[in-house]
């Protein structure tokens, strides 16, 4: 039993043990301690300028705060017994300045406290993942570099559809990593706004200074209502759903190179530094830490989930339910930043098995659109060279054979536009470098889009 917090209404003045533990956020919410002190810090520099405490009170609680921020670096802070980290600050201030601790709360409210430590740790979080997902992007531009010459069969249905460079998938997954960037810079540019001055729903009565806490915390913004400030959770929402769409183009990226690295395929080798064997079955070297960050963007999905369910049916302003918006925000901020560096490292450590991907590219049926397209550069109408080259396809199946089996007079019975020339189209280097379009894989195109993302990159 401890004493109730902020109880003066109540006549029992102990809190319940069962009742604390079942309600204290500090487990999850002491990730926000920084953030608390800081903004506390800029709270009692505020109560000062206006003259709500005297420079010496203002002293004594910086320099307590100061305090209990250096003992957090090295580690040796531990709360207990808290309702929530916000508590456990303005306690520990109390032990180390009690008079002057007295005033600290003086024109704020939990409620706004909470909202802004958390847009400062979202703001923090955004940069952190920004650069983490450029880190993946120059891995990515460097592999794809260096393989520069290699084709792989491109899959449309998990079928193979046509030679594509590798190259050119790589550089497929920068392009939706920076989509990721730009969403996750948009949404910290949501949180980037300073609510201080809210009070629990309704403003102060006291003349705060709201430009001097924003300013010094390097708000950009000031919120303009104060019962939105406290119960708008949107920018959590939204920095989550950011967050997803990284999860989500992990797991796909993941999904890909599982496929291309399993003996069917066989294009590609994992570094056996982020592999391991089976407990049971001594040939295995399998992909666990693909699986994993595929696996756990399962919790980012869940965690956007669980954000529009706390907050569809709760009225305005504050409730606590609120409170549980910290754990799918910290756990989708800890799992896509681990996510996202262990992927760094899964594509620094690839290396390309060129002759399986040769041999997968010996399957002619992967040019029939070379083919139909080489018709439609004759003349022929495209639904009829896709007709001719079906029929091709078709005989040859039947058959057991491949296109290049038919000599040029089988050939001519599907169309008398098939010439001699059509042999060369039967190869993957002819395949790619005929491709005409801006963004496709032509291996001119590609090696510009390398050495433009290789520019960006340097941002
Ligand atoms: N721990 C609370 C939360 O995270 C802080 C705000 C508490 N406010 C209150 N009136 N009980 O939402």
């Amino acid at each position: 039993m401890s004493g109730k917090l902020w109880g003066g209404r109540f006549s029992e003045k102990e809190i319940d043990s069962k009742v604390m533990k079942f309600s204290s956020s500090l487990e999850v919410d002491k990730v926000l301690v920084e953030y608390d002190c800081i903004a506390t810090k800029a709270h009692v520099g505020m109560l000062c300028k206006c003259g709500y405490i005297s420079k010496d009170e203002k002293k004594q609680l910086t320099e307590a705060l100061d305090f209990l921020l250096s003992k957090i670096k090295e580690g040796k802070v531990s709360f207990k017994g808290h309702e929530d980290i916000h508590s456990a600050v303005q306690a520990y201030v109390e032990k180390k300045a009690p008079k002057a601790a007295k005033k600290m709360h003086t024109g704020r409210s939990r409620n706004e406290q909470v909202v802004n430590d958390v847009r400062l740790y979202i703001k923090d979080a955004a940069k952190n993942i920004a650069d983490l997902i450029e880190c993946l992007q120059k891995a990515l531009v460097d592999l794809a570099e260096k393989n520069r010459d290699i084709i792989i069969p491109g899959y449309t249905h998990l079928n193979r559809a046509q030679p594509v460079l590798f190259a050119h998938l790589m550089m497929a997954y920068v392009e939706m990593l920076e989509r990721d960037f730009d969403r996750v810079l948009d949404a910290e540019a949501r949180a980037d706004t300073c609510v201080m001055g809210s009070g629990a729903i309704a403003g102060s009565a006291l003349e705060l200074d709201r430009k001097y806490v924003a300013e010094k915390l390097g708000f950009e913004n000031i919120s303009a209502n104060s019962i939105d400030a406290v119960s708008d959770r949107d920018f959590i929402t939204e920095f989550i759903s950011a967050l997803c769409f990284v999860a989500v183009h992990l797991s796909r990226m993941c999904e890909d190179l599982i496929l291309y690295s399993a003996v069917e395929f066989g294009f590609l080798e994992i570094g056996s530094k982020y592999c391991t064997g089976s407990s049971l079955m001594p040939q295995k070297k399998n992909p666990d830490i693909l699986e994993l960050i595929r696996g756990r963007s399962a919790h980012l999905i869940s965690a956007l989930n669980t954000m529009f369910v706390l907050v569809k049916g709760l009225p305005h302003a504050y409730n606590r339910d609120l409170q549980e918006d910290k754990k799918p925000l910290f756990e989708s901020v800890e799992g896509v930043s681990g996510s996202l560096e262990m992927m760094a490292g899964v594509i620094s450590s690839i290396t390309l098995n060129s002759e399986t991907a040769d041999e997968a590219l010996e399957d002619e049926f992967i040019y029939a659109t070379d083919i139909a397209e080489y018709l439609v550069c004759k003349g022929v109408a495209f639904a009829d060279a896709h007709s001719v080259v079906g029929n091709i396809v078709k005989h040859c199946v039947d058959r057991g054979l491949n296109i290049s089996d038919l000599s040029i007079a089988e050939l001519k019975k599907f169309s008398g536009k098939l010439d001699e020339d059509v042999c060369k189209l039967l190869n993957s280097k002819m395949s790619v470098k005929n491709k005409k379009t801006f963004g496709s894989t032509n291996p001119e195109f590609v090696k510009k889009e390398i050495s433009r993302w290789k520019k960006i990159l340097q941002r």
